[in-house]
């Protein structure tokens, strides 16, 4: 038998010798010459300038001083355009505009009694509980009445010390009626409101007299401040002497 051949037998000898695949060659390793330099260390990213603050004291009394200067400063600046600044301008060392107001009937008090009223009343309680707002009328006792002419007197509640609120003392066997401040024992007369004991009273005029709310009574008893006369907090200029003294050591 004739052997069949793979190319339709046509003779050719078969080749039984398989070919070789051609050899690859591995690339070279680089040697340590050849390698690429290693990645530098990054440089450091630029500084973020500080933030810009303002130094503020430690010292808490420098931090309040300064407070207190800007917090006036701005009140100063603020006061023309606030509503009813007028009033605002008429605190501390002030005067209030002339204003006409009801605070009471004659038949309201008794003799030796006193009545706390708000002056100028605005009925805000942010301004009407305002220290220097705060008065008290005063029916004196019926001797000092009787000697000054007249039982009615109003004054500004705020000692001109350090302004503490005094309060009416009731005549008694041993005082015919003071004005006395519980913070470091000034007396007024309630007459002229004039300090007669205590650190007020060594104070130069008119820094030793209470301002006063000057009244007037109609036909009907109703009582109306209408000026207040000196500076609240400060004092009064008067030519008047206290209507009595006292032992202020008593
Ligand atoms: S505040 Fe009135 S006596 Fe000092």
């Amino acid at each position: 038998m004739i052997p069949l051949s793979d190319n339709g037998g046509n003779g050719d000898k078969v080749q039984n010798k398989e070919e070789k695949p051609p050899q690859v060659t591995p690339p070279a390793v680089p040697t340590q010459s050849q390698q690429p330099p290693a990645p530098k260390t990054p440089p450091p990213a630029p500084k973020t300038p500080p933030p810009t603050t303002t130094k503020i004291s430690k010292d808490p009394d420098k931090r309040n001083f300064f407070k207190m200067i800007v917090g006036v400063s701005a009140a100063f600046t603020l006061i023309p355009l606030i509503p009813g600044g007028i009033f605002l301008t008429a605190q501390v060392g002030g005067g209030v505009e002339p204003f006409r107001q009801r605070l009471a009937n004659t038949s309201d008090l008794k003799p030796n009694s006193g009545m706390n009223f708000i002056y100028p009343k605005t009925g805000n309680p942010d301004k009407d509980n305002d220290p220097f707002r705060q008065f008290i009328l005063l029916r004196l006792s019926e001797d000092l009445a009787k000697a000054e002419g007249t039982a009615f007197k109003a004054y500004s509640q705020v000692c001109v010390h350090l302004w503490c609120l005094w309060q009416y003392v009731p005549a008694n066997e041993s005082t015919p009626g003071l004005l006395a401040c519980p913070c470091h024992g000034s007396m007024y007369d309630p007459v002229t409101g004039i300090a007669i004991c205590g650190p007020a009273a060594l104070q130069s005029p008119p820094n030793d007299t209470l301002p006063e709310l000057k009244l007037e009574i109609d036909n009907e008893g109703e009582i109306f401040g209408v000026e207040l006369v000196g500076d609240l907090g400060l004092g009064r200029t008067t030519d008047r002497k206290p209507a009595f003294s006292i032992d202020c050591l008593g």
